[in-house]
């Protein structure tokens, strides 16, 4: 199973809050008991400065602190009988202060000691795969049926039912030698609709897919350069990994982004990246051959008219049509 590492790193999340959860709830339990068994504080406080001395004194090494270590691990050993002992005679579990982690092989850090990844973290990777793949699934729950032809007319619909023939091929045939999309078109005409189904279709069918904007796609570059902290900085980065690498990229709303500089080199490196390693994208845009020649440099120009196959999308704006359809 190859690991997909924006699924992989929800996963991770989740084992970090069920820690981050667990160690509050045993908190909780353990004032719980000092509050009803104020000398099981004190013995708790014993056993912590005696484990202290049992380490440093192993530490030390030698004839003289292997008699205090004998020493120390005879009290400790009395003190934790004794610890049992009144937890039990208050109906406590005789471990309830020791604090168990939900997975005993990997103690809820998700990676057993030789590093491979523990079986609770691959379930809740595979949970985490499902989600995403059925949140796909939805957009295109019906397959291509959601894309309704009624609301394109005359030439527009068989433009329209070109686009759709095109698009079933594109996920009959998805691979190596699969065409780069462009969909291209006024607001409202099913690119976004068609782009998830195409989307939904190629991830069931196993291959990794990435749906992002174009502007949400630049914010994630901007993070990965100029996060301050190492933590948003392996977070963006794992995106970014993904938007380079995925087999299938929808790149949703290019042009709608301010374009700056710095989106400009963003998107040259995606698009050119994404050739070079024969990765597919699907670029959709309100944005005509013109609009696009003056707003992008020269060199993503040309390989987007290069490299993309164009759909168009004419018509009616069905968000208009729709609205207008339930006021009638
Ligand atoms: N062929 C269609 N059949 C049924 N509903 C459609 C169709 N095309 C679009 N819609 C609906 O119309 C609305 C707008 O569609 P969509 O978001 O796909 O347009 P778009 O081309 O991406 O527009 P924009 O350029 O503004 O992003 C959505 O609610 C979508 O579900
Ligand atoms: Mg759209
Ligand atoms: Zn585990």
């Amino acid at each position: 199973m190859a690991l997909d590492r924006k699924q992989l790193a929800r996963a991770r999340a989740r084992l970090e809050a069920r820690r981050t959860e667990t160690a509050a709830r045993q908190e909780r339990l353990e004032q719980e008991i000092f509050a009803r068994v104020p000398e099981l504080r004190r013995t708790e406080g014993e056993l912590r400065s005696l484990l202290g001395g049992l380490v440093s004194a192993a530490a030390e090494g030698g004839p003289e602190a292997a008699g205090r270590v004998a020493e120390l691990d005879e009290r400790t050993r009395a003190l934790c009988a004794r610890r049992a002992a009144l937890l039990r005679a208050h109906g406590y579990a005789p471990d309830a202060l020791d604090g168990t982690p939900v997975c005993r092989n990997c103690g809820d850090t998700g990676y057993l000691s030789d590093g491979s990844p523990c079986a609770c973290l691959l379930a809740l990777y595979r949970e985490e795969r499902n989600a995403e793949l059925r949140r796909l699934a939805e957009a295109g729950a019906h397959g291509f049926d959601a894309v309704e032809l009624r609301w394109y007319r005359g030439a527009d619909r068989e433009n329209m039912e070109i686009n759709l023939t095109i698009c079933r091929d594109f996920v009959g045939t998805f691979g190596p030698d699969s065409l780069n999309l462009l969909f291209q078109g006024g607001t409202g005409l099913g690119k976004t609709l068609l782009s998830r189904c195409v989307a939904a279709a190629v991830a069931e069918a196993g291959f990794p897919v990435v749906y992002e904007t174009a502007q949400d796609a630049f914010t994630v570059f901007e993070t990965q350069k100029f996060s301050r902290d190492a933590e948003s900085y392996h977070a963006a980065t794992e995106r970014v990994d993904q938007i380079l690498d995925c087999d299938l990229l929808i790149l949703d709303d290019l042009g709608t982004e301010l374009t700056t500089s710095f989106t400009q080199s963003a998107l040259y490196y995606i698009l050119d990246t994404r050739l070079n390693r024969n990765k597919k994208t699907i670029i959709s845009t309100n944005l005509d051959d013109r609009e696009l020649a003056r707003r992008y440099l020269p060199q993503i120009v040309s390989r987007i008219n290069g490299e993309y196959h164009t759909l168009l999308f004419r018509g009616e704006d069905i968000r208009s049509q729709k609205k207008r359809e339930r006021y009638l």
